[in-house]
Formats: C-alpha cells, sequence, structure tokens
C-alpha cells in the first residue's frame, strides 16, 4: 500500500490552444496549487511527462523551463517520457520520492498543433519499431486497424459497436467544458458516415491532435478533506513491435501491470466504480475492459450495447469524453485521466457526476501497447 495522497489538480483545456509550451505549463501549475491547501513553495520536487518537445517543438530541456516559471526555485526537477503513458509513468516515479520530499508535482504537457518542424503524425510515429512496423506503413492508426480487424473477426462483432463508444465518448465530453470537442454536437450519423481512415477505423475511431497540460500535486501527509489516496501505481512493458506479439487482441503490458495493482491494493475488478482507459482508438476501450478483468474477453462489446458504460451505467468510462473526445495531448493525457477520477471521487465533476464513487482505475498506454501505466485511486 501507498502511503500518499493527490492533494491538488489543475489543467488547460485540451485542443487548439494556440499557447506555449511555458503558458500551457504554467496555467496547469497554477489552477494545481488553487486547488490545493498548499503553496508552490511547498512543492519540493517536480516530474515532467512530455512526448514531443524536441521533434514538435524544437525543445527539450523543460525542466529547466519549469524552473524558469517558478520564482527563486532550485529544486529538483526531471522529465520522463514513454510515448503516450509518459503520464502515468511520470505519476509512478514521483511516488517513489514520497520518501524524501513532502510535496511533488507530476506535470504532463504536449503542444502538437502548429508546428512548423514536422507533421505530428510523423511525430507520434517515432513511438513504433522504426524497422519492424514503420517501414511497412505501421503508423497507429494501421497498427490499431489490424488489432480491430483481428477483434471483430475473432469475437463477430461489427463497426457499429465501435461508433457506439465513439459517440458515447462524444456526449460525455458535451458535459465536460475543458474537452478538445467540448463545442462540437456528434450525431451517430456523423460518426457512420465520416471518412475511412484506415479499415475499419474511420475519423470517428481516432482520437485528435490537441494540445494541452494538466498538473497532480502529491503529497505524504493528508492536507484536506478532499484529499484523495493513492492505493497503487503499477508499471509494465512489452516488446514494440507488433510483429513479436502472438495475440494482438489482448495487451500483455496492461494485463500485467492491472494484476499487479489489483494486488498491492487487495481491490478486485468489481469493487472499481469508474474507469478512465485509453482509448487512443475506439477499439482499445474494448480491449482494455478485457485485459482490466472488468469483463471476459470477447464480452465488452455487450457492456457496451447494454449501456452499462454511460454515465449512469453500471460502470461509467471515460466520463471526461476519454482520450476520443477529450482530446490526446499526448504527455498531458495519462495525467488527465487520473485529474478525472481525482474529480468524481471528490464528487466535484459537475453535471458529468457518477453516483458517488469510491475507487476509480486509470489506464494510460504508450505506443501499441508496449508500455502501461495502471493508477488506483480511492476515496
Ligand atoms: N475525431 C473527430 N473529428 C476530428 C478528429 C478526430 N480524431 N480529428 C480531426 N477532426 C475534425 C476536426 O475537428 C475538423 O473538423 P471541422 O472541419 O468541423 O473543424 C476536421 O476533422 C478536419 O480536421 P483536421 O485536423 O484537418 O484532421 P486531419 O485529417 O488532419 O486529422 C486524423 C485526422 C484522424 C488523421 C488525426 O486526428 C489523427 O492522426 N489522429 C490520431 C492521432 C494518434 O495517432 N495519436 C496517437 C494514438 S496512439
Amino acid at each position: 500500500m501507498i502511503f500518499m495522497f493527490v492533494t491538488g489538480v489543475g489543467r488547460t483545456k485540451f485542443g487548439n490552444l494556440n499557447k506555449s509550451l511555458p503558458e500551457m505549463i504554467y496555467e496547469a501549475m497554477n489552477n494545481s496549487i488553487y486547488d490545493s491547501n498548499i503553496s508552490i513553495k511547498d512543492i519540493k520536487a517536480i516530474y515532467l511527462s512530455n512526448f514531443l518537445g524536441g521533434p514538435l517543438n524544437g525543445q527539450l530541456h523543460l525542466n529547466s523551463i519549469i524552473a524558469s516559471l517558478i520564482p527563486d526555485t532550485s529544486i529538483p526537477i526531471l522529465r520522463i517520457e514513454t510515448a503516450c503513458a509518459s503520464g502515468s509513468v511520470a505519476f509512478n516515479q514521483a511516488l517513489n520520492w514520497g520518501h524524501k520530499f513532502s510535496n511533488i508535482m507530476v506535470i504532463g504537457v504536449e503542444k502538437m498543433i502548429g508546428s512548423l518542424l514536422t507533421k505530428p503524425l510523423n511525430a507520434i510515429s517515432m513511438a513504433v519499431d522504426r524497422e519492424l512496423d514503420y517501414s511497412e506503413g505501421l503508423i497507429f492508426p494501421a497498427a490499431y486497424a489490424l488489432i480491430a480487424q483481428q477483434y471483430m473477426s475473432r469475437y463477430g462483432i461489427d463497426h457499429s459497436v465501435l461508433e457506439e463508444i465513439s459517440y458515447l465518448n462524444h456526449k460525455n465530453s458535451r458535459l465536460n467544458p475543458f474537452a478538445h470537442f467540448f463545442h462540437k454536437e456528434v450525431s451517430r450519423e456523423m460518426i457512420k458516415e465520416s471518412p475511412m481512415v484506415a479499415e475499419p477505423l474511420n475519423l470517428f475511431d481516432c482520437s485528435p491532435v490537441s494540445d494541452g497540460s494538466v498538473a497532480i500535486i502529491l503529497s505524504n501527509k493528508k492536507q484536506s478533506d478532499r484529499d484523495i489516496r493513492i492505493l497503487s501505481s503499477q508499471i509494465s512493458t512489452d516488446s514494440i513491435s507488433l510483429t513479436e506479439r502472438s495475440d494482438i487482441t489482448s495487451f500483455r503490458s496492461t494485463r500485467i501491470a492491472a494484476s499487479n495493482a489489483y494486488k498491492e491494493s487487495r481491490i478486485k475488478p468489481s469493487d472499481i466504480d469508474i474507469l478512465e482507459v485509453h482509448d487512443c482508438f475506439t477499439i482499445n476501450e474494448l480491449i482494455a475492459l478485457e485485459d482490466l478483468k472488468i469483463c471476459d474477453p470477447g464480452k465488452a462489446s455487450e457492456l457496451v450495447e447494454n449501456g452499462d458504460l454511460k454515465i449512469s451505467g453500471k460502470i461509467p468510462v471515460n466520463t471526461d469524453g476519454g482520450l476520443k473526445a477529450n482530446g490526446h495531448p499526448i504527455g498531458a493525457t495519462g495525467l488527465a485521466q487520473i485529474y478525472e477520477v481525482v474529480v468524481q471521487l471528490r464528487l466535484e465533476a459537475r453535471k458529468r457526476q457518477v453516483n458517488c464513487p469510491e475507487i476509480g482505475l486509470t489506464q494510460n498506454i504508450g505506443g501499441v501497447g508496449g508500455t502501461c501505466g495502471i493508477t488506483l485511486l480511492g476515496v
């Protein structure tokens, strides 16, 4: 069991923000301090999660950028990169410092839109195996399309299940003013008729390219009644290339990280009240639910069809809109999932509030299942 608490959370809106990396970091950092009972001077160390600062923004050494934003600081600040799982991994690493520093901040940031250096899809592809997968055309939408083909043929589901996942996530994002697609009313027809990206995945099966930042403050003692307990944080890593996997309809990294998190916290999948899963492509939401043992392999589509994943359903999933509609600013994504679960457990989620949740789980994937970070939180 981990003896640390989340004592403050803050974020920016996700989307096309027209703000620089330091501006977004500053906003999220300030919002998290404002949300907590402590001051910036009480923060004794910072972990930063960022993936594409080099290729898209021409800016590395982001830890020192953060130091520029805090008056008279000389605290240790480190940057973590594990592709789209960077947020949950930075969170996990910050916990290791809990015995040494009373309050630690974890910040995630990504600026993906408007780069003059390269296109976002070129940059994101740096997280796939260059020799075995990229050279064969397996950029992310294509890799997840292969996974979707295998899954759909093995379990006999059609595209309408993926359309419903997309619809539900977009519906939830309309209740989240910070979401990338908060402003956009999306109908089932728009989803069904949207252009194909990689068969069978169309535009509305894909998460968007987003800017955004999130900050989370951890404390090794309880600061207020709004604090949320960290029950477990686990990381697992698998091979990078799809060619090295015997089965691509399930991710071993999720199964192992989740199993370790359940063991450490003594929590069973059936105890979980709310989930944030890594739906970078809609197919991943089905696979996540099965790998997390929320249901048996091949049965996740039944949860979708029965309405169990809705905010009012048996096991609400991605109440903020998920990566699909809340957005996917890569370095910030894993922390946005934690932000949402914290807000829900505090009963502060307003229009999208789930009925009195007590335990929440986040699943954050890097690459095509190459890294998985699982975080379990409780009241
Ligand atoms: N879902 C729904 N709508 C989307 C969207 C998405 N994923 N991406 C873009 N749009 C919308 C835009 O809002 C815009 O709508 P508007 O005309 O009403 O303003 C329109 O589509 C065109 O936007 P644009 O930015 O030109 O889209 P694009 O064709 O350049 O990009 C994708 C679309 C799917 C290729 C891009 O979102 C993508 O690459 N997503 C995957 C990112 C990824 O791989 N992340 C890592 C996952 S592991």
